[in-house]
């Protein structure tokens, strides 16, 4: 499993091959993307507004960091797995891209999950923020982890048609069509979305009366569902950081009362819920 069979270059689309600290493509213009000291490669292309705007911002990102690595989402990415573990019954070893990988957090601990199995993955996380790949980059090497990150835009993949057999969707915006081309024939797409409930008691705190989350179901343009699972358990967040930082990378962040994030912040302690869906994709 080798990444630079699999990467092509975003500007031409032609395979990009590593030479020393840089891809180059080999189309005819050579275009060449350097490794960034963290480990990763940017492969937004150059020059494209969208960019500077895509993606969590660097605030955003230190507080899922801080959030995270409490391993309150483990539950999250080791159903992640097992759901990949189910649907593809690897023996030896697998290619996934993990499409909006933020941090790289989940793409990390489903490398671990199938390791732990004697599974060898090659994990490709793709991130429109830089700041995000390079997070994730930098935890991949310290970890002396395989997988590889980029920052990129997932609504236009630099992977090779058909080269991976999974595409994990881990809440983030699920592009349909670059997910069909990228992976094989028997590939799967595994997006994990939010339940009802999920976070419900932050949500009460913040808005008195919320609404329920509708459940993501549209079903993803030439995928047909084939299997649906949903995890629901309590964790306890017992300083104020942790609170702000779960509430820092929630979309309630955006969007709530004033009044509502003041009684939040206040909390020295909060037990609350996760609720999270998954369902398996396959290619119509
Ligand atoms: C809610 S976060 C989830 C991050 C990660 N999957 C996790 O669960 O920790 C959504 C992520 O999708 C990324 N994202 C949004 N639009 C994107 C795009 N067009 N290309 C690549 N990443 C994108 C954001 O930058 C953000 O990191």
């Amino acid at each position: 499993m080798n990444i630079s069979n699999i990467l092509i270059c975003p500007l031409c689309r032609a395979p990009l091959l590593a030479e020393g600290r840089s891809f180059y493509c080999t189309g005819e213009r050579r275009h060449c993307y350097d490794i960034a000291k963290e480990g990763y490669v940017n492969l937004l292309p150059p020059g494209k507004r969208s960019n500077a705007k895509t993606g969590d911002d660097r605030e955003m990102l230190k507080s899922r960091r801080t959030f995270l690595s409490g391993g309150y989402y483990d539950p999250i990415s080791k159903r992640a797995a097992e759901t990949a573990e189910e649907a593809l019954s690897p023996t030896a070893s697998f290619i996934f891209a993990d499409a909006g990988c933020g941090d790289g957090y989940h793409a990390l601990n489903i490398e671990k999950h199938f390791k732990a199995r004697g599974i060898s993955t090659l994990g490709i996380g793709l991130e429109a923020s830089k700041s995000g790949a390079a997070m994730a980059a930098k935890l991949a090497k310290a970890g002396g982890s395989s997988s590889f990150f980029a920052a990129a835009n997932i609504f236009d993949i630099p992977l090779a048609d058909g080269s991976v057999d999974c595409v994990f969707s881990m809440f983030a915006p699920v592009p349909d069509s670059e997910a069909y081309r990228i992976l094989s024939d028997d590939g799967v797409l595994i997006v994990c979305s939010s339940g009802s409930y999920h976070l419900w008691e932050m949500r009460k705190v913040l808005y008195g009366e919320p609404r329920l989350s509708p459940p993501l179901n549209r079903t993803p343009d030439g995928f047909a569902p084939v299997s649906h699972s949903s995890l629901s358990y309590e964790f306890t967040l017992d300083t104020q950081d942790l609170i702000a930082a779960l509430f820092t990378m929630t979309p309630f962040y955006w969007r709530c009362p004033r009044e509502g994030r003041e009684r939040l912040l206040s909390l020295e302690k909060l037990t609350l819920r996760s609720e999270t869906e998954y369902t398996v994709y396959k290619k119509i």
